[in-house]
């Protein structure tokens, strides 16, 4: 087990040796015991203090220390690109696909989908991943956003520069961008990652829902410094501007003793998450669900908003309770985590995905609106289920992997709509 620090974007201290952090200073001249300090940096240094986001790390070596990156191709279905054709304004939906068996978290990393190009510092993309193994000296880093990362089987203990992220299904994880880390597995694990090229997730505005609610600070864990001493054979891919790179190190550079500031790997249950929702009529927009934004520039439109599905009870007077027919100028990229997800009666499986972009007529298929225009409307709890959605301003485009396994029939689930019959 691993000790974690609570609460979201606080300005922790923590060392994993007595002494290591030094006091009153961010570089004195000489760290404690030879180690370096090293500023990372997640914002711009003059951003506004709110969003300021940056940590001090001292560690043994350097990460300037290393031997130029060449190219890396172990991992083929990883940032392979998105198609190139015009996009049809199609909805798309997959069952869990096959993934590459017998690999590490990197390796097992495919792309779904993206939006916008890394280096824009803007946008979004969804992979999905299966480990059977885990990463054994060699670490991952990703320059072009932090990860997201949505177990859906199997837990993760990820090891990260700044300490231990333990995860299992019913967690999310946040990887900062440009921290190594690796992944650990017992068995095979899968799941799902939303790389956020943009400002960093963070807690949505509450507006008049007041100061607490949705996800409270409180329940969000970072770990304490934990550190590796190993020499010997190491190797780094990076992802690096949309493509994967690799470099050899003589020491694993998991070697942060100590660190403070408050740019830090973190994890939350989503079971804590404070869902809020109706208690009169109407279906409220799912922007209510929201736990983590990353705002584009354009205020209150998302670049990237994490939003859950999760337990919860409907208690709606004369009011369609699943999720309305809906066009949106976000686009909405969706996961299901387990269970059933309420708009869908079948073909949405734990593990699967599905694609509503920019102005995709969706909603409930045709059994699902039955049911809910006819429903008894007590209160009713929808139990055992956790989807989640990534909803992004920008479009998003397929890759050729994700193009060519997308369900044919998906429209079918909307047709056979009976017609609506006006008085004569
Ligand atoms: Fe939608």
């Amino acid at each position: 087990m691993s000790d974690y620090l609570t609460g979201f974007g606080g300005h922790f201290s923590t060392e994993a040796v007595p002494g290591a952090l030094p006091h009153g200073r961010n570089s004195p001249q000489k760290p404690a015991f030879g180690l370096y300090a090293e500023q990372l940096s997640g914002t711009a240094f003059t951003a506004p203090r709110h969003e300021n986001r940056r940590s001090w790390l001292y560690r043994m070596r350097p990460t300037a220390d290393h031997p130029p990156y060449a190219r890396y191709d172990g991992a083929n279905l990883f940032a392979p690109g998105t198609v190139g054709e015009p996009l049809p304004p199609n909805r798309l939906r997959w069952d869990p696909p096959e993934l590459p068996a017998g690999t590490d978290f990197v390796d097992g990393l495919v792309t779904m989908m993206a939006n916008r190009d890394p280096a824009d510092l803007t946008g979004v993309a969804i992979h999905l991943y299966r480990a059977d193994r885990s990463m054994e000296r060699r670490v991952f880093v990703d320059a072009d956003g932090e990860l997201l990362i949505v177990p859906q089987a199997g837990a993760l203990r990820v090891r990260t520069e700044l300490g231990l992220l333990e995860l299992a299904p019913g967690w999310i994880g946040v990887v900062p961008r440009g921290v190594k880390f690796r992944v650990e597995v017992d068995g095979t694990a899968t799941g799902y990652v939303a790389e956020n090229h943009g400002a960093p997730f963070r807690l949505p505005e509450l507006g008049p829902i007041g100061s607490n609610g949705l996800a409270n600070a409180r329940d969000f864990e970072t770990p304490v410094a934990a550190y590796e001493d190993v020499d010997g054979d190491h190797e780094v891919v990076q992802k690096y501007l949309g493509s994967l790179w690799s470099t050899k190190l003589d020491h694993s550079p998991l070697d942060v003793v100590a660190w403070h500031g408050n740019l830090a790997p973190y994890r939350y249950e989503l079971a804590r998450f404070n869902t809020i929702g109706t208690v009169s009529f109407d279906h409220p927009d799912p922007s209510i669900f929201t736990v983590l934004t990353s705002p584009s520039e354009t205020p209150g439109r998302a670049n990237a908003d994490f939003v859950i599905f999760p337990p919860r009870w409907m208690v709606g007077e004369d009011t369609f309770r699943p999720p309305w027919f809906h066009r949106n100028v976000m686009s909405e990229a969706m996961g299901l985590i387990h269970g059933a997800y309420d708009a869908k009666e079948g073909g949405f499986a734990p593990g699967g995905l599905s694609l509503h972009n920019l102005m995709s007529g969706h909603g409930p298929d045709v059994e699902a609106w039955r049911k809910a225009s006819e429903a008894e409307l007590k209160p009713h709890k929808i139990d055992n289920t956790m989807a989640f959605m990534v909803e992004s301003c920008w479009p998003y485009r397929p890759t050729r992997f994700a193009l060519d396994r997308a369900q044919p029939d998906y429209d079918a689930c909307w047709a056979d709509f009976p017609k609506a019959e006006l008085p004569r």
